[in-house]
């Protein structure tokens, strides 16, 4: 106020000279056309950075922009280190991310539809995926995690449920074109209630002015899990490797199969009758290796030197089927965790 005040009172050569006097004796470097030069643009160039979006988003989660590409190799690598006995799983998830990801144009928004029993690594694909497009995973603001039975719990509300949705998905993309949107429970959503979001997965340029092209869905489901383990324990029995299932001995079986499956929230879907699901991802049984490997990765994520007496402590407490030849894990990895607090290292 007070220095405003000087200004339109004085004139601009006295005022020069009042400010000379302020920052040293006249004559003296204190005031050279030059350190005044430095310092202003020292001034602008720190405003300048500070209002940036870089310095900006070093503290408040942005939408990432246009031109910006998750990077593949950190997701080949936690594909790799993360997810075990799944190579199907793993080839797909990294061919359909990245392909999509770098595609400068794609023409609809990327859905996944994850199949397989509980702890086969469906959820931690999903955390993987959301990871590599937005840093904070699941915690990001532009990844949005729904559970049937939480978010959609009553049936009689299901129209209700739709609006929601919608609304949801709208103003979500809205504020950021890459939003990740992962629908759990799957199995145990109302069917016709995914059929709400049919419009966003359509090949439209934009709908009420909003494009989401560059949206990625993921769906989980238990659904389908019996027709991948009936398919991977026949090329057990005709004593084939597992990697040799490929994705066309599964792929067709399962649209078809969850099409057809009343409790597979993708029943009777227009999401699969139009095609829109792009990718259906096979998650198959595991074996008992595959679950020593999710305990050695528990045990070095805790920070401890894997001991293999309690890897294989702790597998044996796992459960294993088919009843009489016991090759399959029940809960895949799910229990691990549990377990490996119960043994106690
Ligand atoms: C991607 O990540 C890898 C491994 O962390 C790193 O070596 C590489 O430079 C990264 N690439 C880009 C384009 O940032
Ligand atoms: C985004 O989705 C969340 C649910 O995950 C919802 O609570 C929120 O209201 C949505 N935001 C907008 C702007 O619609």
């Amino acid at each position: 106020m007070h220095r405003l005040l000087l200004r339109l009172l004085l004139p601009p050569p006295v005022l020069l000279l009042l400010l000379g006097a302020a920052l040293g004796p006249p004559g003296s470097a204190g005031l050279e056309p030059i350190s005044t030069g430095i310092a202003i643009g020292a001034a602008s160039a720190l405003t300048g950075y500070l209002s940036s979006p870089r310095f900006y988003c070093a503290f408040v989660e942005c939408c990432p922009g246009e031109e910006e590409r998750p990077n593949s190799t950190v997701l080949r690598q936690n594909l790799d280190n993360k997810l075990f006995g799944q190579h199907l799983a793993k080839d797909v998830i990294l061919k359909a991310v990245t392909g999509f990801v770098n595609n400068p144009n794609p023409k609809k928004p990327l859905a996944l539809s994850l199949h397989g029993w509980a702890g086969t690594g469906k959820n931690f694909v999903s955390q993987i995926v959301a990871e590599n497009i937005h840093k904070a995973g699941l915690k990001s603001k532009y990844v949005h995690l729904f559970l049937s039975t939480l978010h959609f719990p009553h049936d009689h509300q299901i129209a209700m449920y739709k609006e929601q949705l919608q609304k949801w998905i709208r103003g979500n993309v809205s504020a950021c074109a890459k939003s990740v949107f992962i629908f759990d429970e799957m199995d145990k959503l109302h069917p016709g209630l995914i059929d709400a979001i049919k419009p966003f997965l359509d090949y439209y340029e934009q709908i009420d002015g909003v494009s989401y092209r560059r949206a990625i869905f993921i769906f989980l489901s238990n659904a389908g899990g019996d027709l991948i383990t009936r398919v991977t324990l026949d090329f057990w029995h005709n004593g084939r490797d597992r990697e040799e299932i490929q994705l066309k001995d599964l792929e067709p079986v399962l649209s078809v199969g969850v099409f057809n499956n009343k409790n597979s929230g993708l029943w009777h879907s227009s999401l699969i009758d139009r095609n829109l699901i792009d990718y259906f991802v096979p998650f198959l049984p595991l074996e008992y290796k595959h679950v020593k490997m999710c305990i050695r990765a528990e045990i070095v994520s805790r920070g401890n030197p894997v001991d293999e007496s309690v890897v294989q402590k702790v597998a044996d407490e796992m459960t294993f089927f088919p009843k009489d030849e016991r090759i399959y894990s029940t809960k895949g990895c799910k229990t691990v965790q549990t377990k490996l607090d119960l043994v106690d290292i």
